[in-house]
């Protein structure tokens, strides 16, 4: 049986909340730790179902892995598996990131391949090549992608497009390549920076992170380490939306504002305003938001997983916005839902033209993806009446007790069984 959630809009959401540790980053620095034998210790690790996930690939491998609340304890053995399990791994697409870690501890990684999802086709031309500049050979069969390498050698590898998951397959083979390897136009995401932070811990050796050039001389061996997750930018920025769109008033903690930088001079553009702290912000939004252009780019530029709150808040600002995606191809198929909820949205390739409205008008609708699913919940606040928000597991996949959020900041809101 699948939860639905029944979103009646109108509140002004108002008050506090903090986020966990991102996402994006947590899977791979699971994965990471694969890279050093013994116990690696994460901190602040978000309570979603991709942890648990992750633990089922890493146990596969032969890992021993303990979930204590938001701890995470991975303990890698001397010998590892060098195939993940087929079914583990299919079940969500950041499993890939196991594919360095083993290519540099096995000498062989089989992993299956995530295919494509409702966001876009999601190839992995760039980890390959980067892998095969490093002296692997890579092949796809039977559904996976297939690593082998007797040892790995430094090289310099230049990125087609700083693609956050080839930089961190890259990243995790060359920390224990043979050399020096340097990547070009790699991804400068937060998330990238603390699976440097956690590789340098264990003993790697890399400069240039959070740059567009990245230096990593090989080492013979890591040990494991103790590290807390980043906070989650995403989950933040979606928050920092809700405000603007509601004309609430919400205290953001446990992230650093830097990393949502460009999403909060937006919404200052769009009338809110706005405080930044050393570890969280404050959007205040007092009347209608003015219609703001977006578009979507690599860090840091305006992430593409808050694309649908931008196209929210420009459905109910005053004026036209244009959103132009240019990450993944397919993240305009939600418009459609909006369309369902009054939104005045015209989609003409990568871009979307909104005529902002006043309000919004209930229906139901549906999630194709996690931020999607948020982006759709924020835009029923804004709607008359109750909405519902169904396969609303999607949206369980990135945050961590939303409702419960929600609820606490006065939207009303519940979850239903179908
Ligand atoms: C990660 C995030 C995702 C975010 C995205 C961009 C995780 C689990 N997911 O996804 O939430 O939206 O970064 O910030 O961290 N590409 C290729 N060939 C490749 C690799 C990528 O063509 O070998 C293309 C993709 O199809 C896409 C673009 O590059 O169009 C960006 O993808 P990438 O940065 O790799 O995103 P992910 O790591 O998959």
């Amino acid at each position: 049986m699948k939860d639905l959630f029944l979103v009646t809009g109108g509140a002004r959401l108002n008050g506090a909340v903090k986020v966990s540790g991102a996402k994006n980053s947590v899977l791979k620095l699971m994965a990471a730790a694969l890279l050093a034998e013994g116990t690696t210790t994460l901190h602040n690790c978000p309570e979603i179902l991709d942890v648990p996930l992750m633990r089922d690939v890493l146990v596969g491998l032969g890992c021993e892995v303990e979930i204590d609340g938001q701890t995470v304890h991975i303990t890698t053995p001397a010998e590892l598996t060098s195939d993940a399990d087929f079914d583990a791994v299919r079940q969500f697409r950041a499993s890939v990131c196991v594919l360095g870690p083993l290519t540099a501890r096995c000498g062989r990684a089989k992993v299956a391949l995530p295919g494509g999802d409702a966001i876009g086709s999601r190839p992995l031309d760039m980890h390959q090549s980067g892998l095969e500049k490093m002296g692997a050979t890579t092949m796809i069969e039977h559904g996976c992608v297939v690593a082998q390498a007797d040892s790995l050698k430094g090289a310099h590898i230049s990125l087609g497009f700083p693609s956050v998951g080839a930089t961190e397959n890259i990243l995790t083979a060359a920390v224990l390549a043979e050399g020096v390897t340097t990547l070009d136009n790699a991804a400068r995401e937060p998330e990238i920076v603390d699976l440097c932070e956690l590789l340098i811990q264990m003993g790697a050796k890399i400069e240039g992170a959070g740059s567009n050039t990245i230096t990593i001389t090989g080492v013979d061996k890591l040990h494991p380490a103790e590290h807390s997750v980043v906070g989650d930018r995403i989950v933040a920025g979606t928050w920092a939306y809700a405000a603007a769109m509601t004309q609430g008033d919400i205290t953001v903690g446990g992230i650093a504002p830097k990393n949502l930088h460009l999403p909060l001079e937006k919404l200052k553009y769009a009338g809110a305003e706005v405080e930044t702290y050393e570890q969280g912000f404050r959007v205040r939004m007092t009347k209608r938001a003015k219609a703001v252009d977006y578009q979507t780019l690599p860090f840091p530029g305006f992430p593409t997983d808050l694309q649908p709150m931008s196209i929210g808040l420009a459905a109910v600002a005053e004026g036209t916005s244009v959103i132009t995606e240019n990450v993944f191809e397919s993240r305009f198929r939600f418009v459609d839902e909006m369309q369902r909820l009054g939104a005045d949205a015209s989609v003409d390739g990568h871009h979307v033209v909104l005529r902002g409205r006043e309000g919004l008008s209930s229906t139901d609708v549906w999630s194709s993806d996690i931020r999607a699913g948020a982006g759709l919940v924020l835009a029923a606040l804004c709607a008359d009446g109750t909405t519902r928000v169904h396969d609303v597991f999607h949206i369980d996949r990135g945050y961590p007790n939303f409702v419960e959020d929600l609820r606490k900041l006065g939207a009303d809101i519940e979850r239903i069984q179908e």
